[in-house]
């Protein structure tokens, strides 16, 4: 029996302007996490494998499955990838405490389980851009033309600043952040929310290239934050990128609530993480507001709450 895991992940700046390549922050999540088994199946012939998902009530066999299904799909991959086929039946149990369709990049940590977990049954580390390439190559499924920042981060278990198909920096923080993650309770629907900005770009190029432009200036001074220390403006940072998100269409009515609710209950800034239009909201906190913080968004309705710190 072989067992991997990899991180749920958030979007600390950047989301969507990273698609027209501007520069993102993302950082692991490292208390929530997909996990992966595979071993030896008493059912089945020799190089079948049966994919067994109990949270989302999915058990099929890979030789069964339908196109585009991304458990197979990681599956054949890395499967072609270590140029295995897999003499006895094999089962390959997912599990996960990543919220999903949550913005938190739940299908990307199950495919960099799935794939590390099969690449070590055969004997095989696969390395964390390996790792990434057979996870983005799900994400491809989902979304149509990622920009490979969920993927790279969760893959690499760092924080990464990333700017698409050119810069993947791996690196720390001069502080540590406690950051409070809110659920609007509504789901975020990655591909439509891509696609909204999409039109919004053809429909006003003007507007959107100026937002994304913004975002990528907030971005670069988040990351010199990061980096120097200096947290003080890091909040208010997050409140502009919010804004800019607004005016991309891509927040709705309750992730702005949240947002407020965070700022007055004494945040230092807080914004929409991940694609939008439901989701989570991220609020950053001191360690004296933490408790404040998480009350306050409890009281106004938030369906899940975590509070997370980043490693310095
Ligand atoms: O799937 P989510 O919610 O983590 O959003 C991904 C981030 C986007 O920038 C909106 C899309 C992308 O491909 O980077």
């Amino acid at each position: 029996m072989t067992r991997a895991d990899a991180p749920a992940k958030m979007i600390l700046f950047g989301e969507h302007a990273v698609v027209y390549g501007r520069p993102a922050i993302a950082v692991p999540i490292p208390e929530l996490r997909a996990s992966a088994v595979v071993e030896e199946h008493h059912l089945g012939a020799a190089g079948q494998i049966e994919l067994i998902s109990p949270l989302t009530e999915i058990r099929i066999w890979l030789h069964e499955a339908p196109p585009g299904n991304p458990l197979a799909a990681i599956t054949s991959n890395t499967l072609a990838k270590i140029e295995c086929t897999s003499p006895s039946p094999l089962k390959i149990t997912i599990d996960s405490t990543i919220p999903v369709a949550a913005g938190l990049g739940s299908g990307a940590a199950v495919s960099v389980a799935v794939a590390r977990a099969l690449g070590r049954h055969f004997g095989v580390e696969l390395d964390p851009q390996t790792l990434s390439a057979l996870a983005y190559e799900v994400e491809v499924i989902h979304h149509g033309s990622p920009s490979g920042v969920d993927n790279t981060v969760i893959a690499f278990e760092s924080p990464v600043f990333f700017i698409r198909g050119q810069t993947l920096e791996l690196f720390t923080l001069r502080q540590p952040i406690t950051v409070i993650l809110a659920h609007s309770g509504q789901a975020t629907p990655t591909a439509i929310a891509v696609e909204e900005v999409r039109k919004l770009r053809e429909r006003d190029p003007v507007l959107a290239n100026a937002c994304f432009d913004e975002i990528g200036e907030i971005t670069l001074a988040a990351y010199q934050a990061l980096m120097k220390g200096g947290l003080e403006q890091l909040g208010e940072l997050m409140n502009r990128n919010h804004d800019l998100l607004k005016v991309l269409g891509v927040s709705s009515p309750q992730l702005d609530q949240l947002v407020e609710t965070a700022l007055v209950a004494g945040a230092n800034g807080a914004k929409l993480s991940g694609a939008g239009l439901g989701g989570y909201i991220i609020a950053l906190v001191n360690a004296d507001d933490a408790e404040a913080v998480f009350h306050a968004l409890a009281e106004s309705g938030a369906s899940q709450l975590h509070k997370v710190s980043v490693h310095a």
